[in-house]
């Protein structure tokens, strides 16, 4: 009995470990033609709409929305938030602005802008807020407009049964920037309604010092997204199904 629970399990394993064949949406670009850059954003942009929708195959979640359990918020010091139950809500409607591949020194930048995006959610916060104490749980509404964001990661190869594949590694960055942030948090000071009001008006007056303390909510996000995506398809489909090298 054990024995068969072990092979099941064993077998489990082993399959997700398979290769899959490039998805049909995703066309390969010529790496050493002049216009490789143009080409793996044009064909980028071709598959975006497949993407967001999710491909359990390839381990891509759906992006409309995105749950995600919990959102880490690299604060200030002086500042603890968590979000949990998060919502990312206008993530389908990410548009790609520039691709660039460097295989040489196997890193890649992705610009992207999206016109809105909202993590719905529960907060926990508790701290200081550029001078304010600020202290409180419950549902919240963290929402950009006008985002623009740069994203970055290097990769190595890794062999598999054979076949390489792009891994991503540890040191992927994201920039960003925004036109304007919306902030509403519930139940602040134990439901204390003017003390709640008074902070919320102070937090979408000072937005953009906020958006400071309090975006990585935001960032850690997109970077989620853009890692997870990446390295949904690195992780089944192999090198040169991906990239053409000729
Ligand atoms: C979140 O806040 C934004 C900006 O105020 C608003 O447009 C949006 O409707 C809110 N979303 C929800 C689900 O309340």
């Amino acid at each position: 009995m054990i024995c068969k629970v072990f092979f099941v399990v064993s077998f489990v394993l082993f399959g997700q470990g398979l290769s899959l064949p490039r998805p049909s949406y995703i066309k390969p670009c010529k790496v050493n033609s002049p216009d490789f850059d143009d080409c793996a954003l044009e064909h980028g942009r071709a598959a975006l709409p497949y993407i967001v929708k999710g491909d359990r195959k390839y381990s891509i979640p759906k992006l409309n929305p995105l749950k995600l359990p919990a959102v880490n918020v690299d604060a200030g010091q002086n500042l603890n938030i968590k979000l949990t139950d998060v919502s990312a809500e206008g993530l389908e409607k990410i548009k790609l602005d520039r691709v660039k591949i460097d295989t040489k020194a196997r890193k890649v930048f992705l610009d992207m802008h999206m016109s809105k995006v909202e993590l719905i959610g529960q907060y926990d916060i508790n701290g200081k807020i550029l001078i304010l104490p600020i202290q409180g749980k419950g549902p919240c509404n963290i929402t950009a407009t006008d985002a623009k964001f740069q994203y970055s990661f290097n990769y190595i190869l890794e062999k598999i049964n054979g076949d390489e594949y792009m891994r991503l590694t540890e040191n992927d960055n994201l920039e960003f920037e925004v036109g304007r942030a919306y902030f509403k948090l519930e139940n602040l000071f134990n439901g204390d309604k003017n003390l709640g009001d008074t902070m919320n008006t102070f937090l979408n007056e000072n937005w953009e010092e906020v958006i400071k303390e309090i975006g990585g909510a935001i960032s850690q996000t997109i970077r989620t997204v853009a890692r997870t995506i990446s390295s949904g398809y690195f992780k089944k489909v192999p090198y040169r199904e991906l990239l053409i090298f000729e």
